[in-house]
């Protein structure tokens, strides 16, 4: 049974995409299982002039693909009011303190306020500053700030933001959303990890090969053009969502799971990722962009809207990181992300140590070959795990074929699965930050990624480089095969 939270919501950017698209089909969830009941309210501020009224109606709009009744919706939209804000003019924090502090007392909401930035990072720091200076921290509930990505674009700026968001939020309050720490499969690894102790058994390098984390998008760049430019592959999807799976899957099982526990091992383990000279990023690391697909019906990048004919900006990363530790030595971490890919997946793999004594190699003249246990975790559009393992075909003789013992969610229990606003939400209302970034690993990760990136501004890349509807250019298959390595995702059919 879903307990119930009170709490007032200001979401600054309330008329943006963000908002719609995400953030008020999750709510209308929480309000549909419990979550949020009577005593919440929701203040949508942006500049543009609307009334309650037209912000009601937009809401009951972008929660109407949604299961519910009419009259559901209808109720949970009365709970929704809009105030005009120009988030720089400080008189506009008066009247918003005004209108929180008359919904509380409506609403009975216990003075908890959660402040959402679904607005464009460059104005945290100013909602930041004006939220203390008008005195809208409430000092007898609980306060929290609520930020999207990208949280800066190298070290430097990311200081500078968590400065200027940390002079009126404590690190407790701040919930800095990496959306993949919402998502199903993603949140099953520590229990993957640390509820079966025969794969913590061989969860070293002793039997792992090496790892490979994939986050292929079948998509071009669409409308977000003019955010990618300014981004890029690496910082989108590496920094963030890659590394931070990266850490679940190679961290140290952390005393208990509380979130000071898990970011304890987290940070421990950002703080060994081995940095790159600049000039051994140019053998460990791949950029891409890609070009028209063979038969000239996808576009290139470069043809986007909003997108230089010169662009330089890379839709294509694949990385090769060690991890510093006697319990990760010498295995390679391939990272791999990238856009017009052939087939959108976020998968991992495990490629467990290969046989190096086969006893059948020359039996009967069959020439068996065993080819290395894999572990697939599938994250998304499909879910489940798949141990591929050496097995036999049937027939005369002893043949040797690959056979995977698998499960997958049905489309019954993905139809009824959380999706990871809503799971990240529930994580907010209960004030549990352990699916959430904090500042350390950001700092650390940007360390990290700001080499790669200091590496790829000192030279120009010969892009477009891959095709749309590949697998990305083939030097990163050359960066496999270097230590013998091969993508399993794009070669197996689970
Ligand atoms: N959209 C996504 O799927 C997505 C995914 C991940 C992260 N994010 C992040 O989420 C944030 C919002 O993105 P978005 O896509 O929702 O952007 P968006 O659609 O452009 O929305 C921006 C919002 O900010 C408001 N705004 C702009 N200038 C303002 C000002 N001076 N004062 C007050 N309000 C102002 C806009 O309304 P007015 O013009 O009326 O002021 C609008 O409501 C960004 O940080 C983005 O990086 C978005």
């Amino acid at each position: 049974m879903a307990q119930e939270q009170a709490v007032i919501f200001i979401i600054f950017g309330g008329s943006g995409d963000l908002a719609h698209r995400k953030l008020y089909p999750a709510l209308f969830k929480l309000y549909t299982k419990g979550y949020l009941r009577q005593h919440f309210a929701v203040i949508g501020t942006a500049r543009r002039p609307w009334s309650h009224e037209y912000f009601r109606q937009t809401v009951s709009e972008s929660v109407a693909n949604d299961l519910g009744d009419q009259a559901q919706v209808a109720s949970f939209v009365q709970h929704f009011y809009y105030q005009s804000h120009d988030v720089k003019d400080a008189n506009h924090y008066v009247a918003l303190k005004k209108l929180a502090q008359q919904l509380n007392q409506q609403y009975q909401a216990q003075n908890n306020q959660i402040f959402y930035m679904a607005i464009a990072p460059q104005f945290f720091g100013t909602v930041a500053q004006h939220v203390n200076s008008e005195g809208l921290l409430n000092p007898d509930g609980f306060n929290r700030l609520v930020i999207e990505k990208p949280f800066g674009k190298d070290l430097t700026t990311a200081r500078a933001l968590n400065d200027s968001i940390s002079a009126t939020f404590k690190e407790e309050q701040i919930y800095r959303i990496d959306h993949y720490l919402g998502k199903e499969m993603i949140q099953a690894l520590p229990i993957l990890r640390f509820t079966n102790p025969v794969l913590e058994a061989v969860w070293n390098c002793h039997y792992i090969s090496n790892i490979q984390i994939t986050l292929a998008e079948a998509l071009g760049v669409g409308e977000r053009a003019g955010y990618y430019e300014s981004a890029g592959a690496l910082r989108d999807m590496i920094q963030n969502h890659a590394l931070q799976i990266l850490a679940l899957l190679a961290m140290e099982r952390p005393t208990e799971f509380t979130s000071q526990a898990v970011h304890q091992q987290k940070e421990q383990l950002f703080a060994q990722l081995h940095h790159y000279t600049l000039s051994e990023v140019d053998h460990n690391f791949v950029r891409g962009q890609y070009d028209v697909d063979r038969r000239g019906y996808q576009t290139a990048y470069r043809e986007a809207d909003n997108v230089p004919d010169d662009s330089l900006t890379e839709t294509f990363v694949a990385g090769r990181i060690f991890v510093d530790t006697p319990r990760w030595h010498n295995v390679p971490f391939y990272v791999r992300t990238g856009k017009r890919l052939r087939q959108k997946a976020t998968r991992i793999d495990i490629v467990f140590q290969p046989e190096t004594n086969n006893i059948f190699a020359n039996y009967h003249k069959q020439k068996i070959l065993p080819r290395p246990t894999v572990l697939t975790i599938a994250i998304e559009p499909r879910q489940g795990l798949c141990l591929t393992v050496n097995g036999t075909n049937p027939g005369l003789g002893l043949r040797n074929s690959l056979q995977p013992l698998s499960f997958r969610q049905s489309d019954g229990s993905l139809a009824n699965s959380q999706e990871a606003y809503e799971k990240l939400l529930i994580d907010i209302l209960q004030g549990d930050q352990t699916n959430f970034t904090n500042w350390i690993e950001q700092a650390y990760t940007w360390q990290f990624i700001d080499i790669i990136r200091q590496r790829w501004d000192q030279i120009t890349p010969d892009f477009p480089n891959y095709r749309s509807n590949t697998f990305g250019p083939s030097k990163s298959d050359q960066l496999l095969a270097q230590l013998g390595h091969e993508w399993i995702f794009g070669t197996d059919s689970f």
